[in-house]
């Protein structure tokens, strides 16, 4: 059993707490968070199906008064862990690498955290054996690991030479709006580093793309535009995707 820490537990913490505890062969320790923060409040409602542990020791008397059972600090959660997936806010990972690194741990951060944090900036399929035996991986953001597990799953079967992707995407999550346009599209300037960061992974693939900040908070929008080495029909394609296991159709 690989011994699982989640720390920070919002949006992307929550799924990744819920995907380890669904693992057979790992164990859920426990998330960490700093406040009582609406996520908190409900696993306690949920009856605390995972243990807590505070990481901001100043707010004990917050979690206490919330009626959140902590089960130690983040340092303790550490401790009792082989492997911290670090989800907390951009740019919290890369100062919790220096305990990672204190208690001689591993840990995956999430897209926020700038590439020089890890040993390897990993995807799951198109670059897993480079991650074998690491320390420190960073994932790639969402949109990018999505896109580049389709790109990767052609690019096995015939080939992938260049690719194009276009990408319309809700400005925030349900609850950020303080961080979104309210009434405009923000273009990035291309190419988007989600294909700058396809580019990182899959190195023999040319790659550009548009990234188009839109004021929702549901939702993206995400085309790919592949060129392939051997001509390939779209029910090929659909074909490819149906056979692999983490893509649905
Ligand atoms: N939301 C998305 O769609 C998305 C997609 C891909 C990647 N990411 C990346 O995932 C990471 C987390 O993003 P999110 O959207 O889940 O953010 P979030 O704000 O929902 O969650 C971050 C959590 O970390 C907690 N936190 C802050 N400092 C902490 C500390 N020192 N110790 C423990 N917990 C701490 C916060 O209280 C919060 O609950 C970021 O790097 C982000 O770029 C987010």
């Amino acid at each position: 059993m690989v011994r699982v820490g989640v720390a920070g537990y919002g949006v992307i913490g929550q799924r990744l707490a819920d995907g380890v505890a669904l693992q057979k062969d790992m164990e859920l320790v426990g998330v960490a968070d700093v406040a009582p923060t609406l996520a908190v409040r409900a696993l306690k409602e949920k009856g605390m199906p995972y243990k807590f542990y505070n990481a901001l020791p100043e707010n004990g008397e917050l979690l206490k008064n919330a009626g959140i059972p902590v089960s130690g600090t983040l340092m303790d959660l550490i401790q009792q862990c082989d492997i911290i997936m670090d989800a907390t806010s951009a740019g919290v990972g890369a100062k919790n690498k220096e305990l990672y690194q204190k208690y001689n741990k591993k840990a995956i951060f999430q897209g926020g955290e700038k590439n020089s944090v890890a040993d390897v900036f990993f995807h799951g399929y198109a670059n897993y054996e480079k991650g074998l035996g690491k320390q420190f991986l960073k994932l790639t953001s969402c949109n990018t690991t999505g896109l580049i597990r389709s790109v990767d799953c052609i690019d096995r079967k015939v080939g992938v030479e260049k690719v194009a992707i276009t990408i319309i995407r809700r400005v925030a999550d349900p609850g950020d709006y303080h961080r979104g346009l309210t009434n405009a599209l923000q273009v990035d300037k291309a190419p988007s580093h989600q294909a700058l960061d396809l580019m990182t992974i899959m190195p023999h693939v040319d790659a550009t793309g548009i990234l188009v900040h839109t004021p929702v908070t549901h939702g993206h929008i995400i085309t790919v535009v592949a060129k392939t080495k051997k001509k390939i029909s779209k029910d090929n394609v659909l074909e490819f995707f149906q056979e692999h296991p983490r893509i649905r159709v």
